[in-house]
């Protein structure tokens, strides 16, 4: 079984009651314990204290911006200004659904949440819809035609995973491939459709940068990851000049325990309350190991198109992942109406940051880097994830104490995440 980031433990000693009240209504603070409290601003205080507020009818300044933030894709601002914004749009009912049924023999059991039992449908039925310009149906045909000889990697987590899977599924309908790689544990692999002599390969490297992680057998760390912030993962680097198309993300995984190294020296320790290790602040990582990922990126003369996506947020309502939180909705909410939580908002932020030093000296080097920040559109779909329904008939089988753990970070297949390919679409074969 493979839910990722979230299944693992982390030791932990509360050491005053303020923290106590966090750790409640926060918990998968657990990762980081005190590490940021000390230094939130006071008006952070109470959106850690209601991590998921129901409906927000006044908006917060910063949340206005969320959807015009993302990083302009060329420095020059009069094209941009004719460039249709595709983050910035509505889920629109769309009474075609999805371009693929749950039969796609690609979908994972974890995502197969039709298969699964999930009795409402309605989620099925939403097409993302750019505001001021027209977004087409990814077209697995003209898709693939556009990518003839061309190879394709997407690198990342389990995140990515489930993505490579919802494009896996879509292009099976009109093209028939074959799997010339696969890893020990199915977490890379690739396929090749012939009559399009396209390649497609997903990577699974969840941190980008090396990281040593020994594994029990239900895929959770059972030692503390080893993560040196200045290599980068070997599961990607030596294929990366040969992939015409990148599509790059990280995230969660830095919310784990890890030992930091910087040039095979130890830095310090996030979270290992049983070593003498300075302790360090997951978000020190994950700037440390983006800028240097997105260095190299830059200075790596790729003639292909990389893109970066940000890492998506998740939708855990009343509690978190580890104490009971769900996402039973069946609709999409409205722009403003869910707000992105605290420790999202903070790993998107320092993604986007960064990334956008990035693009502006890619751009000055000549490589084709862009940002994919998928948060906006899919910060509304709080009723695309699994929910109970990544397992089989879930209710049937209960733990003794009636609960059934839910997942509201994956996306159930068909689902939302298959409109990440209608913008991926127009962004390569459109232009
Ligand atoms: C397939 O594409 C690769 C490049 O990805 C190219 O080297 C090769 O010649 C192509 N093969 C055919 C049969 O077109
Ligand atoms: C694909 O590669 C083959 C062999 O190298 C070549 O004959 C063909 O023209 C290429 N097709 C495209 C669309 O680049
Ligand atoms: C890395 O460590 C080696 C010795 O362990 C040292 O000689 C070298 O200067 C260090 N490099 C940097 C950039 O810190
Ligand atoms: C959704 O879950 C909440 C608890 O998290 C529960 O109170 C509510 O009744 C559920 N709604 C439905 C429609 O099942």
């Amino acid at each position: 079984m493979r839910i990722d980031y979230l299944k693992h433990g982390f030791g932990y000693k509360h050491k005053n009651l303020i923290l106590k009240l966090v750790v409640i209504t926060f918990f998968f603070g657990l990762a980081f314990k005190l590490v940021f409290f000390h230094s939130l601003p006071q008006k952070f205080v109470p959106l850690l204290e209601h991590t998921f507020p129901e409906k927000t009818t006044i908006v917060p300044e910063h949340q206005n911006t969320l959807v015009s933030e993302h990083v302009p894709e060329n420095e020059d601002q009069s094209t941009n200004t004719e460039k249709c914004d595709y983050l910035s749009g509505d889920w629109v009912p769309n009474p075609k659904g999805p371009l693929y049924s749950e039969n796609c023999n690609h979908i994972e059991p974890y995502q197969n949440c039709l298969k699964n039992g999930r009795p409402d449908r309605e989620f099925l039925y939403w097409k993302w819809t750019p505001r001021k310009c027209d977004l087409p149906s990814f077209d697995p045909y003209k898709f693939l035609n556009a990518m003839r000889n061309k190879t394709w990697a997407l690198i990342g987590d389990s995140i990515t995973r489930n993505h490579v899977k919802s494009l896996m599924c879509m292009l099976s309908t009109v093209g028939q491939s074959v799997v010339v790689y696969e890893e020990k544990g199915f977490k890379s692999k690739t396929w090749h459709f012939s009559s399009f002599n396209f390649t497609l390969s997903v990577i699974w490297s969840p941190f980008l940068v090396e990281a040593g992680i020994v594994e029990d057998i239900n895929g959770v760390p059972n030692s503390e990851i080893e993560l040196h912030l200045d290599k980068l993962s070997s599961k990607w680097k030596n294929q990366f000049m040969n992939f015409d198309y990148i599509i790059l993300s990280c995230g969660k995984w830095f919310l784990r325990s890890a030992i930091y190294y910087e040039n095979d020296t130890i830095l310090g320790c996030h979270s290992c309350p049983k070593s003498n290790l300075k302790e360090l602040e997951f978000t020190f990582a994950y700037r440390k190991a983006i800028k240097f990922v997105l260095n190299y990126i830059v200075s790596s003369h790729h003639k292909g198109m990389i893109f970066y996506r940000t890492f998506t947020p998740d939708h855990f309502e009343n509690g978190e992942w580890s104490n009971g939180g769900t996402c039973n909705r069946t609709k999409p909410v409205k722009e403003g109406e869910m707000e992105i939580k605290y420790l999202n908002k903070m790993l998107r932020d320092i993604e986007l940051m960064e990334v956008e030093n990035a693009v502006i000296e890619a751009s000055r080097n000549g490589v084709n880097l862009k940002v994919v920040d998928f948060v906006p559109l899919s910060l509304l779909r709080p009723d695309g994830h699994p929910g109970p329904y990544r397992e089989f008939h879930p209710f049937d089988k209960k733990d003794k104490n009636g609960n059934v753990q839910n997942d509201c970070l994956h996306w159930c297949l068909p689902g939302p995440i298959d409109s990440w390919n209608d913008i991926l679409m127009e962004m390569v074969v459109n232009g």
